[in-house]
């Protein structure tokens, strides 16, 4: 079994102490509700250090008060089971309470002078800010966060690469594993790490999926079956796109027009699809470097992400 942490201090003095031993220390970031995605970047991570962190956090910092934080799955004692019966195991879970509030400065006052602004679908302050807590520095990847998620949630990357910060400056790991699932999060936190100088190395782990291709989310339960077997128009879309590119259709409207033709078809409404470079994420109008093809749809009242790279 991991040994359970949930104070900041204490997941500090075990990775020092870690380190003191020689030992070169793995760090996971998950949400929790652990499934065989999460599973797979542990499994990577055993692979690349000798001791092994993985946290458990929902973060507010990267979720809009209108998004689903209060909503989000949660199962402690499975995802322990699970971890538990990993071969090679977890050492840690860093499963703190709250990584924000440090008693006394809750500044209701935060909440005005950041003004609750509403534009273009998306809400420009986190539920930190709704709830005043006094947290006020963020880190932000300018260019890599404008775009596909970003623009539909204008302070999700911002959340994300603030609340990985903390856990790096905590946990101090010499590796740390991200899904690409999350394409454009796993870019934004290695570019993060290249521009402040962060000593960790950070790695890109591909997407599971389920048998029928749906790629795996914790959100995914919250689909009804009906929901579910629609949601596959993405992963099959997705698929016949990148086989008809590797048949020698570049045109990347043409691409698109076939993915948001079959997602809608299927029910679904979508958030965005676009081609985009896969360092850059800057749109491409021909598929003639490798690039990703990038998803994001509503099944009901459930956002789902999906990519796959094209590599010409
Ligand atoms: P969460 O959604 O729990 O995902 C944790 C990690 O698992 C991320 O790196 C994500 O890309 C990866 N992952 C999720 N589903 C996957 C799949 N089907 N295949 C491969 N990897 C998968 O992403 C977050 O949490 C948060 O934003 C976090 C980074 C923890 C910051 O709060």
């Amino acid at each position: 079994e991991p040994e359970i942490i949930r104070d900041k201090d204490q997941m500090r003095r075990w990775s020092r102490a870690m380190r003191a031993q020689g030992k070169t220390i793995g760090l996971v970031p998950t949400m929790g509700y652990l499934h065989e995605g999460h599973v797979s970047l542990i499994r990577e991570a055993r692979t690349h250090a000798d001791v092994l962190a993985v946290s458990i956090y929902v973060n507010p910092g990267q979720f809009a008060p209108s998004e689903d934080l209060s909503t989000y799955p949660s199962d402690f004692h499975g995802d322990i089971r699970k971890l538990t019966q990993i071969p090679g195991g977890v050492d840690v879970v860093f499963n703190p309470h709250n990584l924000y509030d440090y008693g006394g400065s809750t500044d209701a006052s935060a909440r005005a002078s950041n003004g609750a602004v509403k534009s273009g679908g998306g809400e420009t302050v986190s539920c930190l800010e709704d709830k005043g807590v006094g947290h006020e520095t963020w880190v932000r990847v300018e260019r890599l966060e404008k775009g596909m998620c970003g623009r539909s949630r204008p302070v999700f990357f911002r959340g994300v690469a603030t609340v990985v910060s903390k856990l790096f400056n905590i946990v101090e790991p010499d590796v740390a594993v991200f899904g690409k699932k999350d394409y454009q999060q796993w870019r934004i936190i290695q570019r993060m790490v290249r521009d402040l100088d962060f000593s960790v190395r950070v790695i890109g782990s591909e997407i599971v999926r389920e048998h029928d291709g749906l790629a795996m989310s914790s959100r995914n339960v919250r689909l009804s079956p009906e929901e579910r077997e629609k949601a596959l128009s993405i992963s099959k879309s997705l698929s016949e796109a990148r086989s008809s590119a590797g048949k020698g259709q570049v045109n990347c409207k043409e691409l698109r027009a076939l993915v948001i033709q079959a997602i809608s078809e299927a029910g679904g409404r979508v958030d965005y699809a676009e081609i985009v470079d896969q360092e850059s994420l800057e749109s491409v109008a021909e598929v003639r470097r490798p690039v990703v093809f990038c998803v994001a749809a509503w099944f009901g009242k459930v956002r789902l992400i999906d990519n796959m790279e094209i590599n010409i």
